[in-house]
């Protein structure tokens, strides 16, 4: 038996209505969905035990997918996002240790259990992480559960990164994903707000990961100021960010792609590639299309 049969037998006996997501997602590329399930839920399995995992992780998954779906119908009938103040979301989300915990075992495994978030891995592992240049320093922001990273460090032996989280939750967590995926002696984790990053020396990093922060935050721009200050010239970020997708703490509305991409541009990173993806179902007669995109750029002074 493997992680994903345990997964499937797990999921039709505890969370049915969760199967045809999950389905879709691996039909996405069913090769390299059984690897990542393999890896990732091996992780869990060595954190929580070969009972634990899936009690941990597959329901706050569950809980967190369900979410999300009710925050999306609000938001059809609000016409805006739940919140708007970053410092309530740390009050109530971020610095709880019990609510993050849940919130981030459950992000955890989107990275391949949503469709259109297995897109995205594939195109973070393919155009960004294949082509980066040799023993990168790594600095990603927002490791959040630390999946991304850790994921980064197994594909690439010769990289290094240091992590800068809000929340102590993602402190304890991406040190306990990168202990069991064998790669702590390559991966820091600080308790650091992003925006404070700024303070560090220019070019510190020759690669940024950050993926969904932005649309957390009241001023996204300051984010990009701060990962253009991290890069050396000509090296890249991969950053996402989520549209008209409402979640508790998504205070920042971006409604077009182009925003993002303006955006990036205003700080001197060349946008190279794009990839904006949906869920394959979403709410009947909907009037926003959740969507989660992912951009590669370098920074580049542009004229
Ligand atoms: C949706 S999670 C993303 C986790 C992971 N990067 C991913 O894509 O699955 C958002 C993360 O941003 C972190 N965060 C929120 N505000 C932050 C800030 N100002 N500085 C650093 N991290 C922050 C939260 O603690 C949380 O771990």
């Amino acid at each position: 038996m493997s992680y994903a049969d345990d997964l499937f037998s797990y999921v039709r006996s505890h969370h049915p209505r969760s199967l045809r997501g999950i389905e879709e997602a691996r039909e996405v590329n069913p090769a390299a969905w059984h690897a990542m399930a393999e890896q990732f839920l091996g992780w869990a399995a060595r954190i929580h035990g070969d009972e634990g995992w899936a009690p941990r992780c597959v329901d706050a998954f569950a809980r967190f997918s369900t979410d999300v779906i009710l925050c999306q119908a609000r938001y059809e009938d609000a016409g805006h996002y739940q919140n708007s103040s970053y410092d309530e979301c740390n009050a109530a989300v971020y610095s709880q240790r019990e609510v993050m915990d849940d919130y981030l075992w459950g992000v955890f495994l989107t990275n391949f259990l949503w469709s259109h978030h297995m897109e995205l891995s594939l195109f973070f592992r393919d155009r960004f992480l294949a082509r980066l240049p040799s023993t990168p320093e790594m600095i990603e922001i927002a490791p959040g559960h630390g999946g991304w990273g850790v994921w980064a460090l197994s594909n690439r032996p010769d990289a290094r990164l240091n992590g800068f989280d809000i929340s102590p939750s993602s402190m304890a967590i991406a040190n306990l994903v990168a202990g069991a995926a064998g790669v702590s002696d390559r991966a820091t984790y600080t308790l650091q707000d992003a925006l404070d990053l700024g303070g560090m020396a220019h070019g510190s990093a020759d690669a940024v990961i950050c993926s969904f922060l932005i649309e957390h935050l009241e001023q996204p721009e300051r984010l990009v100021e701060v990962i253009a200050h991290l890069l050396k010239p000509g090296t890249r970020a991969y950053l996402t960010g989520a549209l008209t997708a409402a979640q508790v703490d998504h205070i920042f509305e971006f409604r077009r792609e182009s925003e993002l991409v303006a955006m990036c541009e205003k700080y001197g990173l060349r946008v190279l590639e794009t990839m904006s993806v949906s869920p394959r179902r979403i709410l009947p007669k909907a009037r926003f299309i959740p969507r989660s995109m992912g951009l590669i750029v370098e920074r580049r002074d542009l004229s």
